[in-house]
C-alpha cells in the first residue's frame, strides 16, 4: 500500500472479527513498525501483546473496576475524558461531540443507560481478539518516550492493514494500571503508556463505517516568511 493511501485511509475501528491474530503475524507488525524514529534512537518501546485466557482476565477485571466506578489512574498523567469533556470549549468540544453523536446515532444510542453500555463495550476494548500494550522503562525518566511511543503507536496502526488488520489505539486500555501489571505480568520497573486494540476488522458491523473529518489545512498552517 502507497504510504499517502495507509495514511488516507487509516481509521479507528471499533469492531473485530473474533479470529486469533497470529503470532508471526504481530512479529512482522510490530517489527516494521519499530522502524519508528526516536529521540537519540532510544527506542524506548517494549511491548506486550495480550491474547486468550490473559485478555478476558483483563476484561473482567477492567469491566469490575469499572462498574464499581474506579477512576482511571493510567502511568502517564493523560487525564481522563471525564475529567476533560466538562472542560473542552470551541472547536475541540465541537469535535469531540461530533464523534460521540457520531458513534452514538450509528448504535441507536439515545439513552443514559445505553450510554453505559456503550463505555462497557470500550471498557472490553470491543472485544478485539488481541490488544498491545506499550511500555517504557522507568530508567527513561524523561517525557520524551511520550513522543516516541505515539510515533512507533501511529506506525502499528498504519502498517496494520498490509497484514489485514485493523487498531483503535486506546487509552481505555491503560486505565487500569495495578490490573494490567498483576495479570499480564508488566513490572513495577515499566511505564504503561498507551495500547491499541487489534484485529480483524468486522466490515459488516455499521460503527466500522464511521470517518472522522479533518480541518481544513488552512485553517491550522501560519507560513512566516
Ligand atoms: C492517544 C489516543 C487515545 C485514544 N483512546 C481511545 C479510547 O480510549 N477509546 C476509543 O474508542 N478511541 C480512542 N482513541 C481513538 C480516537 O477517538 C480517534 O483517533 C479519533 O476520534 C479520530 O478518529 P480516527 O482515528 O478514526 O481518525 C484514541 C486515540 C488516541 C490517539
Amino acid at each position: 500500500m502507497e504510504v499517502l493511501e495507509a495514511i488516507r485511509s487509516r481509521k479507528s475501528i471499533r469492531a473485530f472479527r473474533p479470529d486469533p491474530v497470529p503470532e508471526h503475524i504481530l512479529i512482522k507488525l510490530l517489527g516494521v513498525a519499530t522502524r519508528a524514529p526516536s529521540a537519540v534512537n532510544l527506542q524506548p518501546w517494549e511491548f506486550f501483546v495480550v491474547r486468550g485466557k490473559a485478555l478476558k482476565e483483563v476484561k473482567s477485571a477492567y469491566l469490575k473496576d469499572y462498574r464499581f466506578g474506579k477512576l482511571p489512574d493510567p502511568d502517564i498523567p493523560v487525564g481522563d475524558t471525564r475529567d476533560i469533556a466538562p472542560v473542552l470549549k470551541g472547536v475541540y468540544k465541537e469535535r469531540q461531540v461530533t464523534l460521540a453523536k457520531q458513534i452514538f446515532k450509528i448504535m441507536g444510542i439515545t439513552k443514559a443507560n445505553k450510554k453505559k453500555e456503550w463505555s462497557e463495550k470500550m471498557v472490553q476494548f470491543y472485544d478485539a481478539p488481541a490488544v498491545i500494550i506499550v511500555a517504557v522503562d522507568n530508567v527513561l525518566q524523561s517525557n520524551w518516550p511520550i513522543l516516541d511511543v505515539g510515533l512507533v503507536t501511529q506506525n502499528i496502526a498504519l502498517a496494520a492493514p498490509e497484514f489485514g488488520l485493523s487498531t483503535c489505539i486506546m487509552r481505555a486500555i491503560v486505565d487500569y494500571p495495578k490490573r494490567l501489571r498483576k495479570i499480564v505480568g508488566i513490572p513495577e520497573s515499566k511505564r504503561i503508556m498507551i495500547g491499541l486494540a487489534i484485529g480483524y476488522p468486522d466490515w459488516e458491523h455499521p460503527i466500522t463505517g464511521i470517518k472522522t473529518a479533518r480541518e481544513q489545512i488552512e485553517n491550522i498552517v501560519t507560513f512566516v516568511g
